[in-house]
């Protein structure tokens, strides 16, 4: 049981790409207990990702359970619950029995790109663009919503006459958490909501004219409402009577965990992909370089913060691609081993361009490719290979946020299941030049998620009681030669141009 003494306590839950946990933290921002369970990677075709929502809503209350029970506690000693969720998985389903019409299509699946093609030419690019801030790309959930109107047989007409529910993955979980088909209220919050492509960046709701443009009935929409309120009390089930109090996107989660309220503050998250993002106060910001224009976070009814983010699709899933579909690794951890078991990459290059490429290039065109191989690269040039695309990923979106921000990036603050890795931390200063910064909590996507819930509920006054708990862990400092790393930079640019065009 619990070393931190006695509660209150908050919970947070985060459903995630690969799996599903939840952390309970004392009021130190200190982690008490642990849960964690990975669910099924569904890939029914080329480019396609799927799961399967009963699975994970199941898994959400067997680790729920399962962290309480570690830590020792009750539901009675949980002052409120947080949620944080990968962001962009959409899900629709049936109001009255709760059943799912169809697996959740994932953030990374790119079914959507000739949709997406088709909508840039009828409606326009910039349009979307303007009024979301985001691209037209095959990673947001506005069009995977309308694939599904048209592809699931009936489904329209059922949508159309309010029978169906659309949710991120935040908005299933509360539904689920607050009495599902018995009265669960159907919710989004703000940041949630701005990776949708269908909420209006500077009011804050659904936008009509998108909701028109890409036939989606407003009937199936969740109620959009801010980050850090609570939303209802949890019904049925361990925690019974619980406030559930936040919802963020896991990124944004981040962004509020790594305390990053200042404008010009940013944090890189390594998880499944790898997601930069940079408060830039209560304006939303233009991006001319690749950018995603988001939603920060949002306090109960203070002014909404806006954020610049930097997205790569891929980046510990190539570990876990080298593990699962290559069997080059037994575990994630041993492409550290085995890259330190080579000086460099041998020559190679690999562009991990599975979903297409994210930013700066948002290419749903763009493929996989490994360049520069001879004779003499062995696996473990490749798994170089594979933590440098990381490091390479992240130097080609902190260039842009330069450009757009005006802003000399003088420290990362890192996060997020990869930054165990040392190789790779010390390769990302190196690339970058400049130090790489983790917190003694590198969980700080359920972190943010307990700090907003805490907010909403009066368990921590305010934000800067928040910032007293920030505390570094490690540093690393770059050692790299220059002109090393120039030349270095140069081929992995090349490597990036042969991705590009494999659907013309
Ligand atoms: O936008 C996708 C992102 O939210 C996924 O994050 O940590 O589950 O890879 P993660």
């Amino acid at each position: 049981t619990s070393s931190h003494g006695h509660g209150p306590f908050i919970a947070a839950i985060d459903q995630g790409t690969t799996s599903s946990r939840c952390i309970v933290f004392d009021k130190d921002g200190r982690i008490v207990s642990v849960h964690q369970k990975e669910h099924e990677q569904i890939f029914p075709k080329p480019g396609w990702v799927e799961h399967n929502a009963v699975e994970i809503w199941t898994n959400v209350q067997e680790v729920v359970a399962g962290a309480l029970d570690k830590a020792g506690i009750t539901s009675a000693d949980v002052k409120a619950i947080g949620i944080t969720n990968q962001r962009e998985t959409t899900l629709l389903w049936d109001k009255k029995t709760g059943e799912p019409v169809h697996n959740a299509i994932v953030w990374q699946d790119t079914r959507t790109d000739a949709l997406c093609k088709e909508l840039g030419r009828n409606v326009g690019q910039d349009r979307f663009r303007r009024e979301t801030g985001l691209p037209l790309a095959s990673y947001f959930s506005g069009p995977k919503v309308r694939w599904l109107l048209d592809n699931v047989e009936g489904l329209r007409e059922r949508a159309e006459r309010g029978e169906i529910l659309f949710g991120t993955m935040d908005s299933w979980v509360i539904w689920n958490l607050t009495g599902g088909t018995e009265g669960g209220v159907h919710v989004t919050d703000v940041t949630n909501a701005s990776r949708t492509m269908l909420m209006n960046l500077y009011t804050m709701k659904w936008d009509d004219k998108i909701l028109a443009s890409m036939e989606i009935p407003a009937a199936v929409l969740p109620e959009i409402r801010s980050s850090s309120e609570v939303y209802g009390l949890a019904k049925g089930g361990i925690l019974d009577g619980i406030p559930v109090a936040s919802a963020l996107g896991d990124q944004q989660a981040a962004l509020f965990g790594q305390t990053c309220f200042a404008e010009g503050e940013a944090k890189s998250t390594y998880g499944t992909g790898t997601f930069m993002l940079m408060n830039t106060g209560e304006t939303p910001v233009n991006s001319y370089n690749g950018l995603l224009t988001t939603v920060g976070y949002r306090i109960g009814d203070q002014k909404a913060v806006y954020a610049l983010e930097g997205s790569i699709a891929v980046t510990g899933s190539l570990v876990q691609w080298m593990r699962d579909q290559m069997g080059l690794i037994n575990s994630a951890a041993e492409i550290e081993t085995l890259a330190l078991s080579v000086e460099d990459n041998g020559g190679a290059y690999f562009v991990p361009a599975f979903s297409g490429l994210f930013a700066p290039y948002w290419r749903s065109d763009a493929r996989g490719v490994i360049a520069g191989l001879t004779r003499y690269v062995t696996k473990a040039h490749i798994a170089r290979a594979v933590l440098e695309a990381t490091a390479w990923q992240t130097r080609e979106i902190t260039d842009a946020m330069t450009k757009d921000s005006g802003v000399e990036l003088t420290a990362l603050k890192v996060d997020g299941g990869m930054t165990s890795n040392n190789l790779l931390m010390q390769t990302l200063s190196d690339f970058l030049d400049a130090p790489v910064v983790r917190p003694m909590v590198a969980e700080t996507t359920c972190l943010g998620a307990a700090y907003a819930a805490g907010l909403a509920v009066g368990f921590w006054p305010d934000t800067d009681a928040l910032r007293a708990n920030w505390r570094r862990a490690a540093e690393w400092t770059p050692r790299m030669d220059a002109e090393q790393r120039e030349r270095e930079y140069k081929n992995w640019l090349k490597a990036v141009e042969r991705s590009m065009g494999w659907l013309e």
